[in-house]
């Protein structure tokens, strides 16, 4: 009988490792084997986010951020996202249509963001990260058509999402 639960442990496991798309937080060991400098090992969030290395492709090649968050824009950051995002994204780590939201802030760059975001072909395109995730989610995200300003603030929304201060 113990036998039998071990081989159900071992089912669960193998299962897990399969949905990527699921488990973001798995993207540090996905991006290790892209042959970019992987060398930097567990930091903090930010620089695992850094270590990525990328900006993504775009305009966004440095976005400043506000300490302490903004909350205007956090407030219309939700609105955005309630209207445009919420149908494929949840707020957890759990995936929708796309991969939940938490964690994002960790594992990409602000600018990696503000591009997918406002750029969002040419990344699912050309983006290296990008690439993977439709990959795993087998599903292309369609281009929101958002402003500079939503993207930003819809940013901020997840930057509050994930407690960043
Ligand atoms: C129709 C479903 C859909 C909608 C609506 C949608 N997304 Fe996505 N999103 C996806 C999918 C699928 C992916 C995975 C990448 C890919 O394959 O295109 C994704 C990926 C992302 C990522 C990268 C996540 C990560 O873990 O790196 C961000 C950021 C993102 N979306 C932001 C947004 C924002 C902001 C909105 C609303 C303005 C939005 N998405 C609306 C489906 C959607």
């Amino acid at each position: 009988m113990n036998q039998k639960r071990s081989v159900s442990f071992l089912f669960i496991a193998a299962v897990s490792g399969l949905i990527a798309c699921n488990s973001a937080g798995n993207n540090k060991s996905a991006s290790a084997d892209s042959s970019s400098s992987a060398q930097s090992t567990t930091t903090t969030g930010n620089t695992a986010a850094s270590g990525d290395a990328t900006k993504g492709i775009g305009s966004h090649q440095s976005v400043q951020l506000t300490h302490p968050l903004d909350d205007k824009m956090i407030a219309a950051g939700k609105s955005t996202y309630d209207v445009k995002c919420q149908s494929c994204h949840k707020l957890t780590d759990e995936k929708l249509v796309g991969p939940g939201w938490k964690g994002v802030t960790d594992r990409r760059t602000p600018e990696w963001i503000m591009n997918f975001v406002t750029n969002t072909d040419e990344m699912i395109e050309k983006d290296p990260a990008a690439q993977k995730l439709l990959e795993e989610c087998l599903v292309r995200m369609p281009n929101q058509s958002l402003s500079e300003t939503d993207a930003r603030s819809v940013l901020e929304f997840m930057r509050n999402n994930d407690g960043k201060k």
